[in-house]
């Protein structure tokens, strides 16, 4: 069994009680860190442990508190960002539905650290019965003196507030969801200033994911050293992957970063193996934004070393043949999964999720999701799939924020890696509308490793 530093009491009976939370341990970090910590030595300890954002892009924590500006007189906000809307993505939904105080509990530290008495939990709209779990719990740490006004009597005041959110994909962008916070239709602002300078009503705001966030707790009270000890190079700790697909178990798993894509798919401990004994085809391994990766550089790299389950691996050979950890919501597909159906699906979503501030991003992302339709129902040329080549091209990295490029390597990725299968479409009209295309196209195996 590997490490478990977030899960290992989410099957505790009653653990989403402060009651048995408590008597598990619970609090001892806020009891640490407020009655020991100053509030340098927190961030300085995070930095120490090497946690990354557990939100998709990795960038280090410590390093993000630092950047806090501390104007006199003007508040601070943590904001943790629970918007949860990347497709294959939801492991946050798990930690807060199961571990709310774990959550309350790293928010009560972090925001100690950051200086920031209101504190916000930004909740994907549809998870109204998270709201009200965490709703609950909160109530529950005030009721026991851990939020309110002067915690265990070091003068600093918390609270932290709920806000479910505006429905959209793209409130989960941080300054997008600033904007929805305020009140505000959610469209990214335009960076710099960047939140730490200016976000949450204009003032310093350091916006941070939920699994990131209860990280912290782990790292206070085992000591960063430590925590950096588990995992492996840049990848320290652990990390919650979400997985589902063509396998065996889908579910959402702690890892903690040591371990090869293949056990984590072939294994008993994790995914089980996959679904009904077929063939893997490829993964789109960290939420639907990533590059999908064929089975053969899934399992390995292209220097024929095993690929591992941690930030480093996964985008070893960049997107050339490589992907990314991004959010750990782990895509599998099977032999009879159909990659032009799967990246027109997707295409889809990102039209409908484009803000439509910029115009690579909001034409760009329904010219791929039209000629992706046609490729799909049969009525596909040739030039068609140089076509979609180059329109993803002209919106990677030509936008006002990363939206534009997740609506981009999906469609890359899958060109690069599947063009005979575009071309397959193009040539077979007849069959590409067929349902069980997949299953004709892959009797071939030319996509599963030996
Ligand atoms: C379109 C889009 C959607 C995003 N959705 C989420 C989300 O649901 N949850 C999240 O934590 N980060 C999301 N992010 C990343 C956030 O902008 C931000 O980087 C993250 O919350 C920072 O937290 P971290 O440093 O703890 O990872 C999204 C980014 C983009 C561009
Ligand atoms: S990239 Fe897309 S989602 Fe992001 S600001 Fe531009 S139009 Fe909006």
């Amino acid at each position: 069994m590997g490490v478990k530093l977030l899960l290992d009491k989410a099957n505790v009976p009653g653990i989403r009680t402060y009651e048995v939370y408590r008597r598990e341990g619970g609090y001892r970090a806020v009891e640490k860190a407020l009655k020991e910590m100053t509030t340098d030595a927190i961030v300085e300890e995070v930095k120490k442990s090497g946690l990354r954002g557990r939100g998709g892009a990795g960038f280090p924590t410590g390093m993000k508190w630092s950047f806090i500006a501390k104007p006199d007189g003007v508040p601070r906000h943590l904001v943790c960002n629970a918007d949860e809307s990347e497709p294959g993505t939801f492991k946050d939904r798990y930690l807060m539905e199961f571990l709310p105080h774990l959550l309350i509990e790293g928010l009560i530290v972090s925001s100690y650290a950051l200086g920031s008495n209101d504190t916000y939990i930004y909740i994907r709209g549809e998870y109204a019965w998270i709201t009200d779990i965490l709703e609950q719990a909160i109530e529950e740490a005030k009721a026991a003196g851990w939020l309110g006004k002067n915690i265990l009597g070091t003068g600093f005041d918390c609270n932290i507030h709920v806000q479910r959110g505006g429905g959209a994909y793209i409130c989960g962008e941080e300054t997008a969801l600033i904007e929805s916070l305020e009140g505000k239709r959610g469209n990214p602002r335009i960076k710099p200033p960047f939140p730490a300078i200016q976000g949450l009503w204009m003032r310093p705001t350091v916006v941070n994911n939920v699994e990131t966030l209860a990280a912290v707790v782990p790292i206070i009270n085992m000591g960063g050293e430590e925590y950096a000890k588990i995992g492996v190079g840049k990848s320290t700790g652990t990390k919650l992957i979400s997985a589902c697909g063509n396998i065996n178990k889908p579910g959402v798993y702690e890892i903690d970063m040591t371990i090869t894509v293949e056990e984590f798919i072939y294994s008993d401990e994790y995914c089980g193996g996959m679904k009904d004994g077929k063939k893997l085809k490829a993964c789109i391994p960290g939420g639907s934004s990533v590059p999908i990766l064929p089975a053969n550089l899934l399992l390995t790299t292209a220097k024929g070393e095993p690929r591992y389950m941690n930030y480093e691996s996964l985008s070893d050979g960049g997107f050339a043949t490589g992907s990314m950890l991004g959010s750990g919501g782990f895509i599998v597909l099977d032999e009879d999964q159909c990659i032009v159906k799967n990246t027109y699906t997707l295409a889809r979503f990102y039209r409908h999720e484009s803000c439509g501030q910029c115009s690579p991003c909001r034409e760009g992302t329904g010219w791929m999701e039209k000629i992706l339709q046609k490729i799909e129902t049969g009525k596909g040329e040739m030039s068609d799939i140089d076509l979609l080549w180059d329109i993803q091209r002209k919106i990677e990295g030509n936008t006002i924020c990363p939206l534009g490029d997740a609506a981009s390597w999906p469609v890359a990725a899958a060109i690069r890696h599947f063009r005979d299968e575009f071309e397959w479409h193009v040539k077979n009209p007849e069959l590409a509308q067929t349902s069980n295309f997949g299953l004709q196209h892959y009797a071939d195996p030319i996509h599963v490793p030996a």
